[in-house]
Formats: structure tokens, sequence, C-alpha cells
């Protein structure tokens, strides 16, 4: 570290990184106030060094060269806003042997690879730190690590990606079409470069296992996690939440029962007066339970580019104390727990289920014995004849059951004759 000064080299300049050089240089004074020193950014790599970019920057500084970046003795923290994994984590490594601390926004590289970069980061005296890979601008990591460290935490259940929100919220509220609304959130810059991730439930599950392993210490990983998306989610499931009394929501769940865990992430039902249920737009919140604690919620910004670089900036500021410190790389801790997941017959929960049914005597019979014959009790049940058609919808909230007997229903209730089709399954959360 240069005695004067605290030299950045950024990787990326999109919406995250022109947030964090527009962060830096509207902030130097509380930059410097907190860390001694002022901050620069000295190099900054992206694709197309053509590209207009929404920021006043030196062009001198713009390259399209890695090297420049990972290579240059003058960089003491490389921050990486640019995505991507593989190739991405390769710069990351070379970084941090080369004794460089990092900072990065990446949560699909943490999900896969964060166990290994904190490794290399601590053997070669470095920071690492992620902050803004979940649930963007709000201090989530944080807030687990430092504010409630003292505590054993049991369950998380988030609302942890800002595209997804946005899109639920606006077809909940304006009744706008799924595909009008994605687009408006990727012009808004929420939306990862390719939605897929946002949309199928990736991106929210990659968080929800940085968000157990850590609060867990627990070595989750991606594939621990169960995903469903919302991309089947239609107006009218929406329509049916409303008049029982529900929000839908994409909810990362990581819930810990007696050492077992389990994590999902799907779009779940919750009562409207369920805190979550008001959270609406980009915004996310998480929800922590620890056992001396009880209940806290973290709410704020999940996307976006100044509050995730308010994050980013955040973690900078982080390892310029820790560098004045002489403090650094010390973050790597062996988990705690080992892993163990819950089975399906220890995972509990209430059910929504829409069915087409046929609209004669005796479907209904069929329909509540064999609910009965799986103990799967009702706890709501609506049944409306479709105007000009020999069918019926008939809308479930079930009692809390077990995700076994849940799944054993569905397959049986799929095959049973009287059954036109199975339109859609939920699960439902808060409330008793
Ligand atoms: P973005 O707008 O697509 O920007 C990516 C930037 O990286 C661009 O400037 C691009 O250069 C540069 N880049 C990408 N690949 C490169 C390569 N191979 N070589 C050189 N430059 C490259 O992405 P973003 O939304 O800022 O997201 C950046 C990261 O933050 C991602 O990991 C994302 O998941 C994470 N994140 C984003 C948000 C959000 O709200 N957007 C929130 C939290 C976390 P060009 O401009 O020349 O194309
Ligand atoms: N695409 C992500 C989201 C960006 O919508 O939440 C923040 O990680």
């Amino acid at each position: 570290m240069s005695a004067a000064e605290v030299r950045v080299g950024l990787l990326g300049l999109g919406t995250v990184g022109t947030g964090v050089v527009s962060i830096i240089s509207r902030h130097q004074e509380e930059l410097r106030h907190q860390v001694g020193c002022p901050v620069t950014v000295k190099k900054v790599l992206v694709r197309d060094k053509e590209k207009q970019r929404p920021v006043d920057l030196d062009e001198s500084l713009v390259t399209d060269q890695i090297e420049d970046v990972l290579f240059d003795k003058n960089i003491d923290v490389v921050i990486e806003v640019m995505g991507g994994v593989e190739t991405t984590r390769e710069h990351l490594l070379t970084a941090l042997r080369n004794g460089k601390h990092v900072v990065t926004a990446n949560k699909d590289l943490m999900a896969l690879y964060g166990a290994e970069l904190l490794q290399v980061a601590s053997e070669n005296g470095c920071d690492l730190y992620y902050e803004a890979s979940v649930a963007g601008g709000i201090p989530i990591l944080r807030s687990l690590s430092d504010g409630l460290s003292a505590d054993r935490i049991t369950k998380m259940m988030g609302i942890v990606n800002g595209t997804t929100n946005y899109i639920l919220t606006k077809m909940t509220q304006n009744g706008s079409s799924y595909e009008e609304v994605l687009k408006v959130a990727q012009e808004l810059g929420f939306a990862e470069s390719d939605p897929t991730a946002d949309v199928e439930g990736l991106d929210a599950a990659r968080k929800m296992a940085i968000l157990a392993t850590l609060g867990f210490s627990m070595d989750v990983s991606l594939d621990d996690v169960s995903v469903k998306g919302i991309s089947s989610v239609t107006k009218t499931d929406l329509d049916y939440c409303d008049q029982l009394g529900y929000t839908m929501k994409l909810i990362g769940l990581a819930k810990r029962d007696e050492g077992r865990v389990e994590v999902s992430v799907e779009p779940t039902l919750l009562p409207k007066e369920h805190p979550l249920a008001s959270v609406h737009n980009e915004y996310n919140a998480v929800y922590v339970y620890g056992e001396a604690v009880g209940e806290t919620m973290f709410y704020g910004p999940g996307a976006g580019s100044l509050p995730t670089a308010t994050a980013v900036v955040s973690d900078l500021v982080s390892v310029m104390k820790n560098m004045r410190l002489g403090v650094c790389g010390r973050q790597v801790q062996e988990p705690l727990h080992a892993r163990v997941l819950k089975k399906a017959n220890e995972i509990d929960s209430k059910y929504f289920m829409r069915l087409r049914v046929l609209d004669k005597a005796g479907t209904f019979q069929a329909v509540t014995s064999l609910f009965a014959s799986h103990d799967v009790s009702f706890e709501k049940l609506l049944q409306l004849p479709i105007a000009g058609e020999e069918v019926a919808e008939v809308i479930v909230i079930t009692h809390h059951t077990t995700k076994e007997n849940y799944e054993q229903l569905y397959k049986k209730l799929s095959e049973l004759e009287v059954i036109e089709s199975i339109e859609s399954s939920y699960r439902v959360e808060g409330g008793r």
C-alpha cells in the first residue's frame, strides 16, 4: 500500500462499475476521513473502449487488457464488477497471488468458488470481500458475520432477487404482462445480461447458498438448493392469491432444525400481512431468526447502480481499514458444522394447488379421499365452475404437511381420471 493513497483497479464499467466510480469520486471526503488517505482509480477494464459511459473518467485509465490491472504493481485493490465465472475466477486468483486485495459483487463466482478464493486470499495475506453479491445495497453478510456473530441462526427467509420481485410486483399491482415487465427490469439495470438466471431462480439460489454457508457456518453448495423460478407464474395464479388473502413472492428459505438444513428458492404465497409481502419492486429483504436475538429484518434496494456500488465501496473501506491495521487476510474460518440436508419427510409446509377437474358427480369425493389418504388436509377450498365448459377450477390451500406426503399426493392427483390438469402448485409460508 502506498502511504499516500489507496489505488484501485476496476474490472468492469457497467451498471455497478459506473456506480463505483461515481461514489469514489463524489464521496472522496468521507472516504479520506475513514481511511486517512485518498482513494484513486488507477485502471478500468472494459470490453469495448469506444463505448460511451455515463461517468466522467480520464480516457487514459480505460483499458481492454486484463494484464494492465492484474500485473500493475501500483494497484492495491482489485474491484471485480464484470461478472462471469471461470475466466473471472482465474483473474481473481492471479490478483490474489499478486498480493492484491479483492472486492467482488459476483454471486455466481462466490457461490461456486467462494471457499477456494477465500483460502487463496488468506494464504496470500489478502482480503476478499463480497457484500454486494447478496441483496445489493443491504449489508446482510456483514450483519451475519459481525452484528449477529454471537447468535445461532436457525432461519433466513428472504426476497433476494430484485428483478423477479419487480416483475411479480408489477404483474400483481398493474396487471402487466410478464414479458413487458421483464423488459423494463432489464432497461433499469436490475436484470442480469441473460435474465434466465433471475427468472428461473438461479440468481436467488446462489445468494441463498452464500447466506446459508455464512449464517449456518456450514459448507452449503449451489447443488444443495432446491430451485423453482417464476417463469410459469400466471396472472390467474396471482388473482387467486389475492382473493385468498395472499401475495406471491420469490422466497429464498434457509432453515435449520436440530443440525439438519433445507435451502430452497421458489414462488411462495405469504399472507398479505406478512412483513415480506409488502416488499415491492426491486427491493430486497431478508428475515433472520436467531435463537437469542429472535426476529430481525433487513430491508433495502437489492439491485441497481448506486445501491450495489455502496456495498462494493464499503467493502473497499473495510479492506483499507485492515490495510492500515495490518490485519488483512484473516477472514477464513473452517465451517463449524457438517452439512446435513433434511429429507423430504422432514420438510414441513403448507401448499397452494390449482386444479381443473371434471364438473360431475363423484369428482369431489375422488379428490378429497386422495388428500385424506395422504394425510393432507384442507385449510381453504374454493370450487368455481368455468362458464361454457364441463370443467371447474378447484383451488386448495392445505394445512401443514411434509414435502414427501405432498409430492406423493401430487403424483396420484395427476394420474386421477377426474382431474384434467394441475395448473399450478406453490409453497405457502408465514402464519400458523
Ligand atoms: P454490466 O452492466 O453488464 O457490466 C459489466 C462490465 O464488465 C461492462 O463494463 C463490460 O464491458 C465489462 N466486462 C464484462 N466482461 C468483460 C470481459 N471479458 N473483459 C473486459 N470487460 C468485461 O454488469 P453489472 O450489472 O454491472 O454487474 C456486474 C457484476 O455485479 C455481476 O457479477 C453482477 O451479477 C453483479 N451485481 C449486479 C447488480 C446490479 O444491480 N446490476 C447487483 C449486485 C451484483 P463493456 O461495458 O465494454 O461491455
Ligand atoms: N439481477 C440481480 C437481481 C442483481 O435482480 O437481484 C442483483 O444481484
